[in-house]
């Protein structure tokens, strides 16, 4: 039976239950298929979705215009410096002013708390396209493609290698949701955050499913599906990018460490990758590599997901 979605925010996967993250892929899937026949649809037309970005993209900011545009609507970019937002604005009078404007806001910033803020202040629903702390689109698309390329999620075993960061939580969150299991392998020190990792328990212990803090690579890719890596420094962290890269260099996909995943495992990577660092080309560019099946599903998922709630 189909969830009614509308109005409703995307901050966080652990707000969506699991009936509403599989009408968002079967949704998906149908956009995939009539975009691929040429089947035009106008479900949003004439609805406007901002776009504000504090920090840059490539694949968020194309295939949101892309997909609001190829849905009826119109996306409108902001860089947050060319808003009030933040400097003689506050984020709760900002939220109420877009919302009569705009039928949509899908926001990429640093702080967590101002896409909570905008969703809670303003009426209208609010996308999260990336903050220090989640980053749900891309793992809705992430767990679309292995849907894609498995038929199955429940079952499966995610290898996250590298930093506890935006990424692991939202994979956290998506693969305990979805009841797939997930090891996760950084330094000391930069691992996931405690209360994600609790709330990803919960998830877990309700689907059966498991979850592994590690901090040995081998030991969390061992008989993994799928291994999913990230950069070392985020958005935000290039001062420490020199520092962090003596940590992590233990924490490298190459072909020494998958060896210890199953033969057919995935290579998954949200993008965009630092070839030589966090991954290596024979990595990347092996058969094993979906990246670029994944990157082009955030089209498809994101049209889903903007039709379902806006
Ligand atoms: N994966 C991702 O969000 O890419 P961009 O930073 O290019 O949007
Ligand atoms: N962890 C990365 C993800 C980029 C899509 C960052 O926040 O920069």
């Amino acid at each position: 039976m189909a969830v009614n979605m509308r109005g409703k925010s995307l901050i966080e996967i652990h707000h969506l239950s699991l009936e509403e993250i599989y009408q968002i892929f079967d949704l998906s899937a149908a956009l995939k298929q009539d975009r691929l026949i040429g089947r035009k649809h106008h479900v949003l037309e004439g609805k406007k979705l901002g776009m504000i970005f504090s920090k840059p993209s490539t694949r968020t900011r194309v295939s949101f215009e892309v997909g609001i545009y190829e849905l009826g609507g119109t996306g409108l970019y902001f860089n947050q410096n060319d808003l009030q937002l933040k400097k003689s604005e506050s984020v709760s009078d900002t939220a109420q002013v877009l919302s009569r404007y705009l039928d949509g806001i899908m926001i990429r910033t640093f702080d967590h708390q101002d896409v909570i803020d905008l969703a809670k202040y303003g009426s209208i629903p609010v996308i999260n396209g990336l903050t220090d702390l989640h980053h749900p689109c891309q793992v809705l698309c992430d767990l679309f493609t292995v849907l894609e390329k498995r038929r199955t999620l429940r079952g499966l075993k995610l290898a996250y290698i590298g930093d506890g960061n935006n990424m692991a939580h939202s994979l956290l969150h998506g693969c305990s949701k979805v009841g797939m299991d997930i090891a996760i392998a950084s330094p000391s020190g930069y691992t996931p955050a405690d209360f994600v990792v609790k709330e990803s328990q919960e998830n877990a212990k309700y689907m059966g499913s498991k979850i592994e803090i590690l901090e040995d690579p081998i030991a969390a890719v061992k008989d993994a599906d799928i291994i999913y890596t990230d950069v070392w420094a985020s958005m935000g962290q290039e001062k420490e990018t020199e520092e962090r890269k003596k940590k992590f260099m233990k924490y490298q996909v190459n072909p020494e460490l998958v060896k210890h995943a199953k033969e057919d495992y995935l290579f998954m990577h949200c993008l965009p990758a630092h070839r030589g660092e966090e991954v290596v080309n024979e990595v990347c560019d092996s058969p094993n590599s979906v990246i670029f099946d994944e990157a082009e599903n955030r089209l498809h998922v994101q049209k889903a997901v903007m039709a379902l709630v806006m």
